[in-house]
């Protein structure tokens, strides 16, 4: 039987079948459990005023760890609503920015248009399911480093700009200016560009020219925003003057520009290269640390290490009962308390089966570091 609940006495857990709002065109997509107190927010936010609720319906984090280790390796946490939005706009912003890295290299005019509709989804989506969005674009396909790159850019420039509280037309801006940013490197030659080992001198020169090429595929793009040439112009400069193409110094190096240039750094290390294994964040805090204040802004390089966290959505942690797993799901309250998936071994170094546990109710277990699947010899590909 469906009970009218007011949005304020709405909680975790509730089985939502209607919403009512008060504006008329604020509808729900599908009936779900409430799973996070952010949802309960965006509904208020939107207006809902009264949810309508299944009180047959309940749930508790022990059925979703139920529910997730019975369905096996390939599941994850939350088998919800959010998930599937998460992937499919994912899967939209790639097949939107394929299609503008095609044009580009076909010299076709440029419709900017489709990438401003994805770059609004995806500031949706960061306020709506961050923590799915932050999961799905983190599983990336080797054989697309370019178009990967571009898009986690983006995500993280938005939840970095989200994290410093900039408004919505900048934040949907960044999305643009980091799905576009390295768009020269499509007229880098292909062998410079995929090349699996260590660039020589003259072939690390023309990798740089990528910037230089980015200037008039930019220039041609009609109402592309400052902000977002900004993020593409400025990502690898460095604050004494020494980066690329135009050497700028000091404060002519836009706060946005100190951004992108953080972010795509800290995309490029924690990404596997065929020439580099992958970093953990932490192990890519690290280096960025070292880059202060000569290259990167340190004050900016902090708050972007307290937005992102030392043990981020989707990162591989070793607890000290030497169980290895990923991060599914931050404690808001306490981010080195996450909910972990194990399902490894270091002691045996061998497969598990999979648990879900919320460290804050295990205060008997703690993370003692984060890893990567290099430093392991394995993959976890088929457990994300
Ligand atoms: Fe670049």
């Amino acid at each position: 039987m469906l009970q009218k609940v007011a949005i304020d006495n709405v909680e975790i857990g509730m089985y939502v079948e209607q919403i009512e709002s008060q504006h008329a065109r604020t509808k729900m997509k599908k009936p779900g459990f409430i799973r996070r107190q952010e949802t309960i927010d965006n509904l208020r936010n939107k207006g809902v005023l009264f949810v309508y609720v299944d009180a047959d319906q309940i749930t508790s984090d022990e059925d979703i760890r139920y529910h997730a280790t019975k369905v096996g390796k390939h599941s994850s946490i939350n088998g919800n609503d959010e998930f599937g939005s998460a992937k499919e706009l994912v899967d939209t912003s790639k097949k939107q920015l394929s299609k503008l890295l095609t044009d580009i290299y076909e010299n076709k005019p440029v419709d900017i248009e489709p990438v401003k509709e994805v770059s609004s989804d995806i500031v949706d989506n960061i306020f709506e399911r961050r923590d799915a969005v932050l999961w799905i674009s983190g599983i990336r396909e080797k054989s697309a480093y370019l178009l990967e790159h571009s898009m986690n850019v983006a995500f993280h420039l938005v939840n970095f700009g989200r994290f410093l509280e900039l408004d919505r037309t900048t934040l949907e801006e960044l999305a643009i200016g980091g799905l576009v940013h390295d768009i020269g490197k499509i007229l880098v030659r292909d062998e410079v560009l995929n090349k699996p080992g260590k660039l020589t001198d003259e072939e690390f020169l023309h990798m740089k020219e990528h910037q230089t090429l980015s200037q008039p595929v930019l220039d041609s793009m009609l109402d592309l925003p400052q902000t977002s040439k900004d993020v593409s112009l400025m990502h690898h400069e460095k604050i004494d003057g020494n980066g690329y193409p135009n050497g700028l110094k000091g404060d002519e190096l836009t706060q946005i520009g100190r951004m992108a240039c953080i972010v795509d750094i800290y995309d490029a290390l924690t990404a596997e290269r065929c020439y580099k294994p992958a970093l953990s964040p932490s192990e890519a805090f690290k280096i960025m640390i070292g880059l202060t204040p000569f290259h990167l802004d340190p004050d900016l390089l902090k708050k972007f290490i307290r937005c992102i966290g030392f043990y981020p959505i989707g990162s591989v942690v070793e607890l000290s009962n030497g169980r290895v797993g990923l991060v599914c799901k931050e404690n808001p309250d306490d981010l080195m308390t996450p909910t972990v998936k194990l399902f490894y071994s270091a002691r045996t170094e061998a497969f598990r089966e999979v648990e879900y546990v919320d460290l804050r109710k295990r205060p008997d277990l703690k993370i003692i570091r984060g890893i990567t699947e290099a430093k392991l010899k394995k993959s976890f590909s088929d457990f994300r």
